[in-house]
């Protein structure tokens, strides 16, 4: 198989990567990632010289490059992760997310589906749990949960999907909607809630919580994702929206009491010093209020469960923060970005 993910070099995208290339040297995985400012392929060190991975930088949004692409690699099955996937920049500016989420996927969707027979399948695409909106306690969204998208990155995400859906009706494509909750652990960009709490407290800087930090989140650590959305790639069935989530639903304001405890036990300070940290900030407007997955029906197609619990996940989480200062100040500084998009400019 040849297996097109989109964005690898991003969070989602270098953990699949990292965990799957190593395990299917019969699988040929093909990295398109535009190099945007939340890739790092650093994160992809150790594949660059694989047998059976490739890289092409590439615009989602340019239309011809994206066909001419598909033409050349002609993949037989694609994971669509390239996203912008920040809420706040979202609600700053929600031109790009409309540019990469919308066209971006419309392109590849299109570019699909000119390969004809040729291209298996299936297109998995990488949706979220946020384009159903929020949901009360003690309900979870389900597969049937209507679209119900409250921010514009969850607008572009929802109208990603209708799309999917539109090619799989109109143009007899395989497709496979994937929501998943929030995603945490190694790789993830930093101006995210877990990376940006972790990293401000081991650096005591203050950790900013929105509102009262009353909202809710339902986390799941990303290789337990990445399990999931190869199951759902090998194993699934065309036509499914699958939702993934490991059930660990927690207020802000306790998950970043979590991180707190979890730096002060890994550097010997005291617990309070970094709780002393936390400032209560203005809050996200129109900030969806809970977040919760029901993910059985994934689990019983596909017989698939996390592995992680919250605590050794987390546990994982903020080690490997603290264990990997490279990665972590190259993510931070612009002019390595600079560096990135010069270096990487053509296909590796
Ligand atoms: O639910 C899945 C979604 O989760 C993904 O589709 C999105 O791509 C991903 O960004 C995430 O969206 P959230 O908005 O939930 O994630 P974020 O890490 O930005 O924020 C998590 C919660 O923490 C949210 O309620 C806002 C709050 N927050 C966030 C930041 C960055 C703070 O209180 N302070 C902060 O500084």
């Amino acid at each position: 198989m040849k297996l097109l993910v989109t964005g690898g070099c991003g969070f989602i995208g270098s953990n699949f990567l990292n965990l799957f290339a190593p395990l299917h040297g019969e699988v040929s995985f093909l990295n398109w990632d535009g190099l945007f400012y939340a890739a790092n392929p650093h994160s992809l060190l150790s594949l660059e010289n694989s047998e059976n991975y490739r890289f092409r930088k590439i615009d989602l949004a340019d239309s011809e490059a994206v066909h001419a692409a598909f033409q050349e690699d002609r993949p037989d099955a694609v994971l669509h992760l390239a996203a912008e996937s920040h809420v706040d920049r979202s609600i700053k500016s929600a031109e790009p997310f409309l540019r990469s989420n919308v066209l971006g996927t419309l392109n590849l969707l299109s570019a699909a589906s000119a390969l004809g027979e040729q291209f298996k399948g299936p297109f998995v695409q990488m949706s979220t749990d946020e384009v159903f909106g929020s949901v009360e306690e003690p309900d979870a969204f389900t597969e049937d949960s209507p679209y119900h998208p409250n921010n514009p990155y969850a607008a572009s995400k929802a109208a990603a999907d209708h799309f999917a859906s539109a090619y799989a009706h109109t143009h007899n494509l395989s497709v496979r909607i994937v929501h998943c909750s929030n995603n945490y652990g190694p790789r993830q960009q930093p101006e995210k809630l877990i990376p940006l709490m972790v990293l401000n407290a081991l650096q005591r800087k203050p950790l900013p919580v929105y509102g009262r930090g009353e909202q809710v989140r339902d986390w799941i650590f990303v290789g337990d994702h990445c399990r999931a959305l190869w199951q759902i790639l090998t194993e699934g069935q065309d036509g499914r929206h699958y939702m993934v989530g490991a059930g660990n639903t927690q207020r802000n304001l306790d998950m970043v009491r979590s991180i707190c405890q979890r730096v002060a036990r890994l550097q010997g300070a005291p617990e309070q010093e970094l709780l002393d940290l936390i400032q209560f900030v203005q809050d996200r407007p129109g900030h969806d209020p809970r977040y919760a997955v029901d993910a059985s029906r994934t689990s019983r197609d596909l017989g698939w469960e996390p592995a992680e619990s919250f605590d050794s996940g987390l546990d994982l989480t903020v080690k490997w923060y603290l264990d990997n200062p490279d990665w972590v100040e190259k993510a931070q500084n612009p002019e390595h970005h600079q560096w990135l998009k010069e270096h990487y400019g053509g296909i590796l």
